[in-house]
Formats: C-alpha cells, structure tokens, sequence
C-alpha cells in the first residue's frame, strides 16, 4: 500500500477541506487499533486499544491540530494561540512550527507535564504560564483571540473537532464496522464529541450509505477530582493526578451530554487510585505505556465491568489518549528504585536471582 500521506488526505472527501487548501501535516492518523488480550480477558469482551500515543506529538490532539493549523493558513493567520493541560500546547507548537506560524500557549503553572512542557518550548511556542487553572487559561485564550489578531486552536475551534472524528473512520475502517461500546476519558470533553461525530457521519443512513451499519454506545470516564459532567456542576478547583483532564468547567459540555444520551452511553467518574492502577495493568499487560490520563478509559471499561453492568461477548474499543513518555514521574514513583552493583556479573546474578 502507498505510504500513508496523514490524515486529511486520507478522508479528504469527509473533511473541510478543497483542492487549493495549504494542507499542514506530520502525517498523523493511522494509530494501531491493538487487540488487547488481558482486558479481554477480564471482562469477557473482545477489547481493543486505539493507540493515539503513537501519533507524531504523541497524542491525539495532532488529529485535530492538522486541520486546525491547516485552516489557519488558508484564513491568512499568523499566529495562533492556545489554553492547555500540555498535549494542546506541544501539538499546536509542532504544526505551528511546520507552518511558520508564531504559536501562543497559556497553560496551568506547575501543572503540566514535564515532557509536554519541553515539547512546546523546543518546537518554538512562546509560553506563559498562568497562576490559575485550564478553565482560566481557556477564558484568557478565548479573549485574546477575540481582542487580537490571532487564530483559537482549542477544540471550540470545530476544525480540531473535524480532524479528531477521522479517529472513529479508522477504527470502522479496520474492524469493519463500528463497535458496541467506545471508551473515552473525558476533559473538556471535544474527543467525546469528536468521536460521535465521526461515528456518526460514517453509519449509513436512508439518504446516505456509509462504511458502518451502526453506532457505539459512547462511555466516556472523568477523573472523581474534575467530573463536573457526572455531578451536574462546575468543579472551582477541580484535582487528580491525572493533568491532562484536571478540568472544571469543560467547553463541550453539552455536546458530550448529547454523544452520551444520543448514543445510549454513559459518562462516569474514576478515582486517581483506579486510574494508576488501570495504567500499571496497561503498561504491565497489554505492554502500552500511556499517560495517567489516557488509563480513565480502561479504569472506567473496569468499574463497568466490576459492577457487573458489561455483558460479555460485546467488541469494546478504548482510546488511549496519548503517550507514557509525556509524564514518566508516575511509572518512576511507582517502581522499587534500581539496585547499583560493581562490575561484576557475579554480583548482576546474585541481584537478579539468576
Ligand atoms: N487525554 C489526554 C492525554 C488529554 O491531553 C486530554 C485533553 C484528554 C484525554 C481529554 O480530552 O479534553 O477532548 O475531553 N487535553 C487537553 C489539553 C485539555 O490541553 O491538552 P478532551
């Protein structure tokens, strides 16, 4: 097969986009969908990951971040500007690299991610950090991009939401059709949106054949310290290890409450205690190293199970949403520190019980 030339090329005919469009790409997309056999196991469903990690960045958000910088450039903009827990800010900072844009990022002082904080300074962002939570990095984003010549690519921007359904036409793409239940974390909650769009707009319909038959049920997880969706109120400081989704008052709120209900889904919260340990199976197991964060869809795909609310037999699909390497400081706290020996392989087999 021809090498894949990323994601807007490859569902060109479903995305906004003509044939004069300046595409901006690092050839994302194409993510592996990896069955997961101890999962399956577990619940008795046929489960899979959706390996968004494995995307140039190293999450998901490159999926929408390759249109969003793409519709920039076509609209004249010089500079875009963005609020984040850390993955917006290192892919926004790569495409604006990519396309000579001057990139802006607003993120939560000391709250994000070591890894995603170098990715968007050594891709170029100029970088403020701001004494207060992503809800306010996001209303600091939003008015500058309202006062000042300057493009928003937060997933209010529906072209990061155009770009991030393409996740759902590969995972029918591959399996054939949609699948029973999709797993989700949810922060401000543009994935969840994002993917029942995709599922969606790809199910065939009177009017319209399309590559699925049906639609999943959407089952999307919010960490128990920032779950405004599942108590019904903004959370002031919302708090769980997991920074990527320490998010109090999420921009897509009712559009994840519409994927949710529209799908006959479910929007949960997991504790931090799940999360990690939902992260140590993955990374143990299944052999994915994701970022806490990612791990609330499998904690939440566990709990479900645990409450005895899974029926077995169905095909399950999580997305991990970005990659281990991101935020290591969990897997290093986690783990014995390392023995230091001599020289010496007498000493190596007698450490390693060989
Ligand atoms: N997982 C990871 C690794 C994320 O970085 C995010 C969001 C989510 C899940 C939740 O997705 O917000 O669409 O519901 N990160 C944003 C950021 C907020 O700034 O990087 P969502």
């Amino acid at each position: 097969s021809p090498r894949w030339p990323g994601l807007i090329e490859a569902y060109r005919s479903r995305l906004p986009v003509t044939a004069d469009t300046p595409v901006v790409t690092l050839q994302e997309g194409a993510t592996p969908l990896l069955p997961a056999p101890e999962l399956s196991r577990r619940t008795g469903c046929e489960v899979f990951l959706k390996v968004e990690g494995a995307n140039p960045t190293g999450s998901f958000k490159d999926r929408g971040m390759t249109m969003a910088i793409t519709k920039a450039v076509e609209e004249g903009s010089k500079a875009v500007i963005c609020a984040s827990t850390g993955n917006t800010s290192a892919s926004a900072a790569a495409y604006a690299a990519r396309a000579g844009l001057t990139c802006a990022v607003l993120v939560p002082q000391g709250k994000i991610a070591m890894g995603k904080l170098a990715q968007a300074l050594v891709h170029g962002a100029q970088l403020l950090q701001v004494e207060g939570n992503f809800d306010d990095c996001l209303a600091l984003a939003s008015k500058l991009a309202i006062d000042y010549p300057v493009s928003l690519v937060n997933s209010v921007n529906q072209f990061r939401i155009e770009g991030q359904k393409t996740a759902s036409f590969e995972i029918v793409d591959v399996l054939g059709d949609a699948p029973d239940i999709h797993c989700l974390p949810v922060g401000n909650a543009g994935n969840i949106t994002a993917y029942w769009q995709g599922y969606r707009e790809y199910c065939t319909t009177s009017e319209d054949p399309g590559p699925a038959t049906r639609t999943p049920r959407m089952w999307g997880f919010q960490a128990a310290g920032a779950a405004p969706i599942v108590t019904g109120q903004v959370v002031e400081n919302p708090s769980t290890i997991a920074t990527a989704i320490r998010i109090g008052n999420p921009a897509s709120w009712t559009k994840a409450l519409a994927a949710r209900d529209e799908s006959g889904g479910r929007i949960d919260a997991v504790t931090d205690r799940a999360i990690l340990a939902a992260y140590r199976l993955l990374a143990r197991h299944e052999a994915v190293f994701v970022e806490p964060a990612s791990a609330a869809s499998v904690a939440g795909l566990l709990q479900v199970a645990e409450a005895g609310e899974l029926e077995p037999g169905q095909r399950v699909v999580c997305t991990v949403t970005g990659n281990g390497l991101k935020d290591p400081e969990w897997a290093i706290s986690g783990a014995p520190a390392p023995l230091t020996i001599p020289v010496d392989a007498a000493a190596a087999a007698a450490q390693l019980g060989l």
